[in-house]
């Protein structure tokens, strides 16, 4: 593993596969209640520009139980980029803790940021790539499929940071990933091609919603607008209408369908609230392994994963 996570697509398949393992050992150790302080007396810096609810708590929650500290840095504390330029914050920053965690607008930010910080930077999320969201997201289908073989995957709505991620794990394990989106909503060209010319998946582009269904194991979607999209809103919820995940389009996917969402969701737009709440739904075993995963990309990151305690 690199300096950095800020993209799937940074890690080999054996490394995704290390840290999903990882992340299953340090769930059971948090579930049966053994001490697991691989990062005792190490800090973590919670830079956000962008509410959120899963990943400040299971950042800030895994440091803890890591025996580690995270300070949460909000919109208005730091003001990367206004009060003092990105690089400059990184510097600073990497004077004090052992990693940042990051949770920002533009793509290219993270990537100047980390660029510039003498300690590790985790993506927290951008508008182009949500990683840490899309490797719980493959520890809970491992877990619940106990297998990651012959999987299809059917991504249903905005082609947007979750998309983007989904396409970059896409181009790492092999399955077919099916993708519905409206014509002017398509993931990104540069991070489809990659995966594409990586030819280890079948990843194909609908503009039916139906048609990408059938015998899909895992059923996903995310919200019509994303956050700094607020203003779309209105105008996206005529667009995305006929993508919405409901009880007709999961029963063309197969009998045993996962259904999945990052958070927040908006029942009644982009999935019903049968669906979501229904029998199918693991939208909060996905949640919580958001905790797990990302406690392993930290021990990797810090390299205490092979540390005796
Ligand atoms: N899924 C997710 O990242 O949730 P938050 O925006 O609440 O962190
Ligand atoms: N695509 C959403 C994901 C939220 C976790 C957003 O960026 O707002």
């Amino acid at each position: 593993m690199g300096k950095n996570f800020l993209a799937i697509s940074e890690l080999n398949r054996a490394e995704i596969v290390e840290i999903l393992d990882l992340a299953k050992d340090l769930k059971q150790m948090q579930k049966q209640g053994e001490a697991h302080a691989r990062l005792a007396g190490k800090t973590l810096a919670m830079i956000f520009q962008k509410p959120s609810t899963r990943t400040r708590i299971s950042f800030e929650v895994g440091m803890f139980q890591l025996g580690g500290y995270a300070l949460y840095l909000g919109p208005n504390d730091i003001q990367i980029g206004q009060r003092e330029s990105i690089a400059d914050v990184a510097r600073t920053i990497s004077r004090y803790v052992d990693v940042i965690m990051a949770r920002l607008f533009g793509h290219e930010d993270i990537i100047e940021l980390a660029g510039a910080a003498a300690v590790p930077v985790i993506n927290g999320l951008t508008d182009l790539l949500h990683p840490c969201q899309i490797m719980a997201d493959i520890l809970t289908v491992y877990e619940k499929r106990e297998s990651l073989d012959d999987l299809k995957v059917t991504y249903i709505g905005d082609g947007n940071n979750v998309a983007n991620s989904w396409i970059n794990l896409a181009a790492r394990l092999p399955m077919t990933l099916a993708l519905a989106v409206p014509e002017g909503y398509d993931p990104d060209p540069e991070i489809l091609a990659a995966a594409k010319e990586a030819n280890i998946s079948d990843i194909q582009i609908y503009r039916d919603p139906v048609a990408a269904s059938h015998n899909a194991h895992v059923l996903y979607t995310d919200v019509w607008a994303s956050m700094g999209q607020e203003a779309e809103a209105e105008e996206r919820k005529k667009v995305f209408r006929p993508f919405q995940v409901n009880t007709e389009l999961v029963a063309v996917a197969d009998s045993h369908c996962l259904i999945m969402h990052c958070l927040p969701a908006h029942r009644g737009e982009e999935i019903t609230a049968e669906v979501i709440d229904g029998p199918q739904s693991i939208v909060f075993d996905e949640a919580e392994n958001r905790l797990h995963v990302q406690k392993a990309i930290m021990v990797k990151l810090l390299g205490a994963d092979k540390q005796v305690i």
